[in-house]
């Protein structure tokens, strides 16, 4: 079976090494934000432990370009020099300092963006690919339409094009490289396998709740977020009575506590039916890609 352009999303409280090793040795691109790990010194045993695993096989870290929002950012750098993630995915923020440092060794550098302006931007930094978050994405989800959005940065950028947006099947996967996507990029889809840090509770909410559990919601960041509502009746917190934030307030990437109740999936939950671990998603995801690929040559035939 062909190995899958997909890669496991880093999610927040929940990527870890073993998710990042099982996924890249499957045939996906494994990732986890850098801020997963704390302190910085379990960040360098992580990376020491990928890296010892996966000697050639892709995988990848998220790193949050802001800093303010990230008080590691220069830990953070260093850690990037030292371990040389294959691929450094950046969020918020100029990428420009990641770039210098990961092209020197070789590595690439994918921009996660959620419009066109912010596309033209990374676009104009010399990032080597563009991660588009689209509406109904677990986490910041954006608010473009997928089509739309590719189309829109095929005008102007000719490197990887990742997308990202409640894509839960094999024929997901197929669809986006149909628009022109080089990869998938799945999260929820696997909120719920076996090895991630999602507590139980969490886990089961995910394979219980349907796209109409998902809110999308600044209540919280200031930043749009889409959130499982059972999590904020479970909080005592009644979804009618949220209000936005006036001002982006990212401290939460620092002080977890607020994540650590309040869950986040994208639009693609209602797929997830069952524990599974990494391994199993990523050859159900295989299987549902070659009889997508196998449907497609029956409407040809028609
Ligand atoms: C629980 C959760 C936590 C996330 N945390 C991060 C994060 O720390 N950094 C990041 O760049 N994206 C984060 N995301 C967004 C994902 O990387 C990805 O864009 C998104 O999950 C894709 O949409 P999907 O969930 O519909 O597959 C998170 C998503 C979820 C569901």
């Amino acid at each position: 079976m062909s190995r899958l352009p997909i890669i496991v999303a880093p999610m927040f409280l929940i990527s870890n090494p073993a998710m990042v090793i099982e996924a890249s040795r499957a045939g996906a691109i494994g990732s986890f934000p850098l801020l997963n790990a704390r302190p910085v010194s379990t960040c360098a045993d992580w990376l020491q432990e990928i890296k010892e695993a996966l000697p050639t096989e892709p995988w990848a870290v998220n790193f949050i370009c802001h800093p303010v929002a990230n008080v590691r950012f220069e830990e953070d750098l260093q850690l990037i020099e030292e371990y040389e993630p294959p691929i450094v995915i950046t969020s918020l923020g100029n990428p420009k300092r990641v770039i210098d440092i990961v092209h020197r060794y070789g590595g690439k550098v994918y921009a996660d963006v959620a419009n066109v302006k912010h596309a033209e931007k990374s676009a104009a930094t010399g990032v080597d690919g563009l991660i588009l978050v689209c509406a109904g994405a677990g986490g910041h989800g954006g608010q473009l339409n997928p089509f739309g959005f590719v189309a829109a940065v095929k005008k102007f950028f000719n490197g990887t094009i990742v997308l990202s947006g409640s894509i839960s099947s094999g024929a997901d996967v197929l669809a986006a490289q149909m628009i022109g996507a080089d990869f998938a990029y799945l999260g929820t889809r696997f909120i719920a396998c076996h090895e991630g840090d999602a507590p139980e509770a969490y886990k089961n909410m995910v394979i219980e709740s349907t796209t109409d559990d998902v809110l999308y919601t600044d209540a919280f960041s200031g930043v749009p977020v889409n959130v499982l509502i059972p999590s904020l009746i479970k909080e005592g917190i009644d979804p009618s009575t949220l209000m936005p934030k006036e001002a982006i307030d990212l401290t939460h990437l620092v002080n977890v506590k607020a994540w650590r109740d309040i869950w986040s999936a994208g639009h693609g939950v209602t797929a997830i039916e069952k524990r599974e671990s990494v391994r199993e998603i990523i050859t159900s995801l295989q299987e549902e890609y070659e009889s997508a690929k196998q449907r497609l040559n029956v409407v040809q035939s028609l």
